[in-house]
This record gives C-alpha cells, sequence and structure tokens, in this order.
C-alpha cells in the first residue's frame, strides 16, 4: 500500500490547542510569582554587599528625602528616555513646583555615534533652551550663599546650577560624580563606559563656553522618588515603567555593606540606593522565558543584558509581541493569522512600537469597563488607597473572548473587536481583506498576555522593595503599622497603558497580601525627572559641592 500524506489543516480545536500552548508559557501563577521575589530579594543583598553584581544596587549619595518645603530654581536635563528634555524648574516651597521644559530629539546616529557628540548635543540643547527661554533664572533665592560655585572673580556672575538626570547605570562616587557601567535602551555611544559622565557633560559645556555647571546627578528613579515626596510628602519607592524599568528606594545605610567603612556608611542613617532592576535575573534562571524573549533578546544591542526590562519595558514588549505574531502568520501547515500574510511593519525589527499594544487595548476595553489609571498626585492626597477595591475586580479578564467564540459575540463586543481589526490594518500595514475578526480576537488576545505577564512581574520587583525595606511579609501579613506606603512612579506604560497599573496591583496582592496592598499608594511622580535633578541640585548646593 503506498503510503500518501494527508494535508492537514487545523480544526478550530488544533488551532486553539497552539494558543492554549502560547498561553501557558505567559501564566504567571502565584508561586512563579513568589519565587521571583525570593530571588529579588537574594539578587538585592548580593548587590548590596560586593561591587559588580548585575543588580547594581547603586549607592547614591542622597540621604534624606525632601519634604516640600524646599525652595529654588534650577536647570535640570534629562537623558534616558524617549526624548532629551531641557528644563527650568521652580520650586515653590509647598509641594508645589512650575515647569517649563523643551523636548529634543535624540538621533540613532547620536545614540551610537561618539560620547564627545553625543554630549555636544547636550549642551547644545541647554545653550539651544537658554536662548530660547531668556529669563530662565540662573541661581536659587534660597541659597545662602551668593555664590556656591568656587570663588570666581567680582565681575564674573554665578553659574547656573544644573542637575543631571541620567537614566542608564551609573556607578556613584559622590552627588556629583560617577563613571557610566554600561548603556540601555537601544544606547551604544563610543567612548563613555567607564568614563565620568558628569565630567563628560561639564566638558562639553565648557567646549561650547556655557556658563552652567551640573552639579548633581540623579537617575530618573531617584528623580521620580523625590519629586513624589515633594509634592505627596513621603515616598518609600520611585519605580519607572517606561521605555526601560528600574527601580529606587531609601534603604538603611548598615545594610549597604559594600560601602565597607567609608565616612558615608560611618554617618549611618538612610541613603536612596538605585537598585537597577531591570538587570535582574540576566541569566534567566527564574523569568518564564519563551521562544519570542529569546529572539528579542539575540537580536538586541545588548544580548543577555537587562533581562528583566526586557520581559517589562515599552522598548521591548512590542517587539516580543511582533515576534508572537510572526510565529503565528508562519504556523505551520497552516497559517494561524492573516492568511499567512505579513506587512512592512510586522518584518521590520522594532516595527511594532508599544504603543500600538496600548491602542488595541484601549479600543478592547473602552465602553466596557472602567479604565483603572495610576493616580497623578493630587487625587492620591485624598485617597489612600488607590485604587477602589470594586475597580480591581473589573480589571479584565484577557481569556475571554477568545477567538473561537467570535461568532457569538453580542453587538457591543463585535463593534469593540471591529476597532481593533481597524487599528490593525492601520498600524501594521496589512491588507483589509487578510485582517478577519478571527485575527482581530488573537491579536488582543496576544497583547494582553504580553501585557498582563510585564504588569505580573512589575508587581514582583514593588513586592521585593516592600519586604526589604520591612514593609511586608512575602505572601502576605503586615510588617508595618504605617498607615500609607507611598510610591512614586513614572513612565508611558505606567500612565498610558490601560490597566497596567492594576494589573500590577493584582500581582503584588497576590504577593505581600490585602491588606499592605490596599495601603500601598501608587501616585504619578510627575515631571519627576525635572523636579528630581532639581531638588538633587539643591541638595549639591546646600552639600557645598
Ligand atoms: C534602564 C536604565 C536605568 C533607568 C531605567 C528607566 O533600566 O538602566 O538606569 O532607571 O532604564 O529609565
Amino acid at each position: 500500500m503506498t503510503k500518501t500524506t494527508a494535508i492537514y489543516a487545523p480544526s478550530p480545536d488544533d488551532a486553539r490547542r497552539i494558543l492554549d500552548e502560547i498561553e501557558d508559557q505567559f501564566r504567571l501563577p502565584k508561586e512563579d510569582l513568589m519565587r521571583i521575589t525570593s530571588q529579588f530579594l537574594e539578587d538585592f543583598a548580593l548587590g548590596l554587599s560586593e561591587y559588580n553584581h548585575p543588580m547594581a544596587m547603586i549607592p547614591t549619595f542622597v540621604t534624606g528625602v525632601p519634604d516640600g518645603s524646599e525652595t529654588g530654581t534650577f536647570l535640570a536635563l534629562d537623558l534616558g528616555g524617549t526624548n532629551l528634555r531641557v528644563c527650568e524648574v521652580e520650586l515653590l516651597g509647598n509641594h508645589e513646583f512650575v515647569l517649563r521644559q523643551q523636548k529634543y530629539k535624540v538621533s540613532d546616529a547620536l545614540k551610537t555615534g561618539e560620547a564627545t557628540t553625543l554630549f555636544d548635543y547636550l549642551a547644545d540643547s541647554v545653550d539651544a533652551f537658554l536662548t530660547e527661554f531668556a529669563s530662565a533664572v540662573p541661581s536659587s533665592p534660597s541659597f545662602e550663599q551668593p555664590n556656591p560655585f568656587g570663588s570666581p572673580t567680582l565681575s564674573e556672575e554665578p553659574a547656573v546650577p544644573l542637575g543631571l538626570t541620567f537614566s542608564f547605570p551609573v556607578e556613584q562616587t559622590a552627588l556629583d560624580q560617577g563613571k557610566i557601567l554600561t548603556w540601555t535602551k537601544g544606547f551604544a555611544a563610543k567612548n563613555a563606559v567607564g568614563n565620568d559622565v558628569v565630567k563628560l557633560l561639564q566638558d562639553a559645556f565648557d567646549r561650547k563656553h556655557l556658563h552652567v555647571k551640573c552639579v548633581a546627578l540623579v537617575n530618573d528613579t531617584v528623580g521620580a522618588l523625590l519629586s513624589r515626596a515633594y509634592t505627596g510628602g513621603s515616598c518609600v519607592l520611585g519605580a519607572i515603567f517606561g521605555t526601560g524599568t528600574n527601580g529606587a528606594y531609601v534603604e538603611r545605610v548598615e545594610n549597604i555593606k559594600k560601602l565597607g567603612d567609608s565616612p558615608a556608611r560611618q554617618r549611618g542613617g538612610h541613603m536612596i540606593v538605585n537598585a537597577e532592576w531591570g538587570a535582574f535575573n540576566n541569566t534567566r534562571t527564574v523569568l518564564p522565558t519563551t521562544p519570542y524573549d529569546n529572539k528579542v533578546d539575540r537580536q538586541s544591542i545588548n544580548p543577555r543584558l537587562q533581562g528583566f526590562e526586557k520581559f517589562i519595558s515599552g522598548m521591548y514588549l512590542g517587539e516580543i509581541l511582533r515576534n508572537m505574531l510572526i510565529s503565528l502568520v508562519d504556523a505551520a501547515p497552516k497559517p494561524l493569522l492573516f492568511n499567512g500574510r505579513s506587512s512592512g511593519p510586522l518584518n521590520t525589527h522594532y516595527g511594532l512600537d508599544t504603543a500600538v499594544m496600548s491602542e488595541i487595548e484601549d479600543a478592547w476595553e473602552t465602553g466596557r469597563v472602567p479604565v483603572v489609571p495610576v493616580l497623578d498626585s493630587d487625587a492620591a492626597k485624598s485617597n489612600t488607597n488607590g485604587i477602589a477595591a470594586e475597580e480591581l475586580a473589573s480589571v479584565p479578564d484577557w481569556q475571554s473572548a477568545f477567538f473561537t467564540e467570535v461568532d457569538k459575540l453580542s453587538p457591543d463586543d463585535k463593534a469593540r473587536l471591529e476597532r481593533v481589526q481597524g487599528i490593525i490594518v492601520q498600524r501594521l500595514a496589512l491588507d483589509p481583506a487578510d485582517v478577519s475578526l478571527h485575527d482581530a480576537a488573537v491579536v488582543r488576545w496576544a497583547t494582553s498576555l504580553v501585557a498582563n505577564r510585564a504588569a505580573r512581574l512589575s508587581g514582583c520587583a514593588v513586592a521585593a522593595v516592600l519586604v526589604q525595606t520591612e514593609r511586608a511579609k512575602l505572601g502576605g501579613g503586615f510588617a508595618t503599622d504605617e498607615e500609607k506606603i507611598c510610591v512614586g512612579v513614572d513612565g508611558s506604560l505606567i500612565q498610558h497603558y490601560p490597566n497596567f497599573n492594576a494589573r500590577l496591583r493584582e500581582s503584588l496582592r497576590e504577593l505581600v497580601g490585602d491588606e499592605v496592598e490596599a495601603k500601598v499608594e501608587i501616585g504619578l511622580a510627575k515631571d519627576g525627572s525635572g523636579v528630581g535633578a532639581a531638588l538633587c541640585a539643591l541638595q549639591a548646593i546646600k552639600q557645598g559641592h
């Protein structure tokens, strides 16, 4: 008998099995969250006790948090997110501030070229800002000395004090000193790693004869922490969930063992530590790696680095989804998406922006459940719980409206799915004839899988800090009698991605229990980078730098 090969066409059940397998890989049950958080705590301890650990646990030399009474006007320069920003920040001393800012684009050529070219561009941007906003106030009304910077000649005006928010790993040795450890988030400028970032910037100012002095260096997470403390009165953790992810928190100096018996350690008290948690578990022993993640990592400019960040942050989520969608387009023996057709954006590295995921989820959620936003600072003042329990209960279940059930959708749900379909056609530049409602449902499902995993993993990082600072116990139970635990956050994901915050909180609740989670107030650290840099500049000046 001749053996014939049957042409296999997957039935909906077969297709569902394939998708179920993917879904299984993205599931993060409580046990996994617990394991990941325990590993976080171990890595915190290692990073605090030795230098050169991937979880860098960088002492920032910022030894206090503001209380909102600070005053002064400062320049701030912020490099590390999607844009470069120059701001003038006026601290009004009543928890409020006024900020004027200008954004400048940083091209890929600048990100990957010579460091001096990049820093010259930073200096030019500051110059342009000062020219444009000629009123930029050059000194702080709160200075007690007329000129805090050395002893210029009588005719010389004091230099304009500037705080630099530099959101990359930097081994800080003082408030205004620190060596770049490595680049992250797509930057790779040459001849920068190993050099003092303040000096690189100051040299550029000096080359351009700009009368500006960089007095303080701060990471964006530290900025978020400081600015949240300034506007809200207290804060234990500043976290960024944006292009990258990271957190800074207030640690007891005695726990920062790697400071040895340096004067800073001997003084004791507290110090803000920049965890650089984006580099958590680079070896991926506990991170739930899928083939799509491996591809993201392999094709990135920093393979095997920033392990955690590649699961969480805005720079990578779209790329994970793109890899998954392509694998479904290419599924053998029969495509599971878009009639087996791909498109320009789908075929392009980083061609699917995380903002598109956000649009898809938004289109799907709108009109169905309230999209739960992160609190802004004003709302946070009047609400200690952050998000009401009933709102949390309505967080959408990403397994619902599975593609096999599209035919049974209500007219309302169908309309929502059509909106998703429209976004896919437009953003992925696909032929409308190749994007069915089933496809739209699958893409929405895949989008939520990636985002839900990111938000749940983010909850592990927050929980780890609460346990590390003895405010919570892993698995639940009180460790603190504080009434509220303030966390300041910033970044495009937490600000704009529908329900990222709510999903993060769900994970946090599983990890630290209902009572502690209810005390956690996650509030937006609005303009954290600018305000944080200004606050650090103020501290530097007070310390006589
Ligand atoms: C990256 C950087 C880190 C920064 C974070 C958020 O992880 O290494 O310094 O805080 O992105 O911008």
